[in-house]
């Protein structure tokens, strides 16, 4: 099925984001880093800015510049009347409030759209769905991440998921994703069901972050080979 724009919520987070949801430290930054669903967010563009070497990859980077801005644009309205109406989930300490919130979203955007052309030349944005095979060979990345995809679409199913952290696996020597969360911020079935599958495999740990904006949202999930 081919894939569609109107179906993505885009919606994107910022480097000092992701460097708390990851626990990203200095080692870290010396790394190769595949970022998995990386959707509108400015990790790459702000992770570049600091010499680090990412390179991300969602499938909404089939599309242009404008056809990306248009359907944030559209989204933005949906997701923050989300907000709203689910605001008792979210810790508002860091972020103070929705304006805020917006704010800081839409600014991480922009500078993801402001990158998005030329990134796209130098391959550092990549059209790609998991969990199809990806061109890279095994192990080329030190780091693979997934920020507010995998283990949240709980739709996506078992299978998919196993696939997907299998393939995220075969190029990254170590994955992180973050939160352990669903859509309802609850934790579910098939996360439990994936951590069992991969621990008896892998070696995994789950460590608990200082980042937390959806409340009981900061666990991160490291599985090694
Ligand atoms: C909620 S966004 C998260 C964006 C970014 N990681 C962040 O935290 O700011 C989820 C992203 O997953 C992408 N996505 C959907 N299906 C995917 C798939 N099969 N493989 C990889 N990414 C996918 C979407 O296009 C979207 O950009």
């Amino acid at each position: 099925m081919a894939f569609r724009l109107d179906n993505v919520v885009p919606w994107g987070r910022t480097f000092e984001e992701y460097r708390q949801m990851f626990m990203l430290d200095e080692a870290d930054m010396q790394a190769k880093i595949l970022d998995f669903g990386a959707g509108p967010s400015s990790f790459n563009f702000q992770a570049r800015q600091k010499g680090i070497e990412v390179i991300s990859l969602d499938p909404i980077y089939e599309f242009n510049k404008q056809e990306i801005k248009k359907r944030i644009d559209e989204a933005s309205v949906t997701v923050m009347k989300q907000m709203q109406d689910n605001y008792d989930n979210y810790l508002w300490d860091k972020i103070k409030n929705l304006n805020e919130l917006k704010k800081l979203r839409m600014s991480a955007m922009e500078l993801f759209l402001s990158d998005y052309e030329n990134g796209k030349k130098e391959k550092r944005y990549i059209c790609y769905s998991l969990p199809e095979r990806l061109m890279f060979e095994d192990n080329s990345f030190e780091i693979g991440l997934s920020s507010h995809f995998l283990l949240m679409y709980t739709a996506l199913g078992y299978d998919f998921h196993i696939k997907a952290i299998s393939e995220m696996l075969r190029v990254c020597k170590e994955i992180r994703i973050f939160p352990l969360l669903d859509l309802n911020s609850e934790r579910s079935d098939l996360t439990d069901n994936v951590i069992k599958y991969f621990k008896a495999r892998c070696s995994l740990k789950i460590k608990e972050t200082d980042y937390e904006f959806q409340k009981g949202g900061n666990k991160l999930l490291v599985i090694k080979k």
